[in-house]
């Protein structure tokens, strides 16, 4: 736990106002105290900052956002949702991005700690129990979005990848596809992982599903043309895509574009997230929707919430995706 103001005057053995006049370099103190009281923070590991934050007994009315790739249209929209709520608030962000690395991670969350936020919105896959622990000890309230694989502490906001999985499935099969294969992300990730299950739920019962319909995107776009290109070769006679994500998904059209195959007439396509990218593509692209602008605000205003409350209690919050159909398969496929 980091040493308080309190600890530093208790080991040099003088008071508090004493502790402050040294860190501020305002009011008198003789060297001798003046020493004693560098010396035990030193001892204590005691920052500077601290004693400003201690005195001021204030909140720096900051929060921090730690996202895996904000070059990844989906983040965007979800840190939109956190900024507005904390403006509302009179909060400012202070915005990571960790590249999906845990040691990048773990130096933004001392960096935090450092400037003391006052809480921090994690949608990273990387946070373990041992950070969890760090900034319970650190009385830093979090949340945790999307992708964060945390279980028993802080507010974990979710969406049911499975079931939006699953209905992207039954969609394809209602504009009469024969044979669907899916493009999955990271199976690091918990998100892309449980799309993975969805597909498979519905896939496996059918004569037509093999292991071989299933390949890796990255959750990007070259990666779905990729894995295009990849499953085309192997199964010349699949009419139906879904993608674990959107930008996989606008790379399996760009595949398909490239090779003069009609989407939806030859093979339907189906995205997941609902980015604003799925408007723009040729053709629309249908995908499912996660609720992304409502995850950013429901964030902030649960990490407020428990600011405010100074509390840390465990609670997980599953919100729905929606079926979105656009022309990526809107038609009737050819027979
Ligand atoms: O497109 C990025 C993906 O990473 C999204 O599907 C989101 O759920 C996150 O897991």
């Amino acid at each position: 736990m980091a040493a308080t103001i309190r600890d530093v005057a208790k080991l040099a053995g003088v008071s508090v106002a004493t502790v402050s006049r040294v860190m501020n370099q305002k009011g008198y103190v003789n060297s001798e105290t003046e020493q004693k009281v560098k010396r035990a923070m030193k001892q204590l590991q005691f920052e500077p900052n601290q004693v400003a934050r201690g005195l001021a007994g204030k909140r720096t009315k900051t929060l921090a956002l730690i996202l895996p790739d904000i070059s990844n249209p989906f983040f965007p929209g979800l840190a939109r949702g956190v900024e507005d709520v904390a403006k509302q608030n009179g909060f400012t962000v202070i915005l990571c991005n960790s590249d999906d690395l845990g040691v990048k991670e773990r130096s933004y969350i001392e960096v935090l700690k450092q400037k003391y936020v006052d809480g921090i919105i994690f949608a990273t896959n990387n946070l373990v129990q041992e950070d969890v622990e760090r900034m319970e000890e650190s009385r830093i309230p979090f949340v945790v979005l999307d992708r964060t694989p945390i279980t028993g502490a802080g507010c974990v906001i979710r969406v049911n990848n499975a079931d939006g999985a699953r209905a992207a499935v039954q969609h394809l099969l209602s504009v009469g596809c024969k044979k669907i294969a899916h493009v999955y992300g990271p199976q690091e990730l918990i998100t892309a992982r449980e799309r993975l299950e969805g597909y498979e739920a519905v896939a496996r019962t059918f004569p037509w599903y093999s292991p071989t319909l299933q390949v890796p995107g990255y959750f990007t776009i070259e990666g779905g043309m990729q894995a295009a290109d990849e499953l085309l070769a192997k199964h010349p006679d699949v009419d139906g895509v879904f993608a674990g994500n959107d930008l996989m998904a606008v790379g399996v059209l760009k595949s398909l574009h490239k090779k003069g195959i009609a989407v939806p007439g030859q093979v339907a396509v189906c995205g997941f997230d609902g980015v604003n990218l799925t408007q723009i593509t040729q053709p629309e692209l249908t995908t499912i929707a996660q609720p992304i602008y409502q995850i950013g605000e429901l964030a902030a205003h649960k990490l407020i919430e428990r600011i405010n409350q100074s509390s840390n209690h465990h609670e997980v919050i599953e919100l729905d995706v929606s079926l979105i159909v656009r022309d990526s398969t809107s038609k009737p496929m050819q027979t």
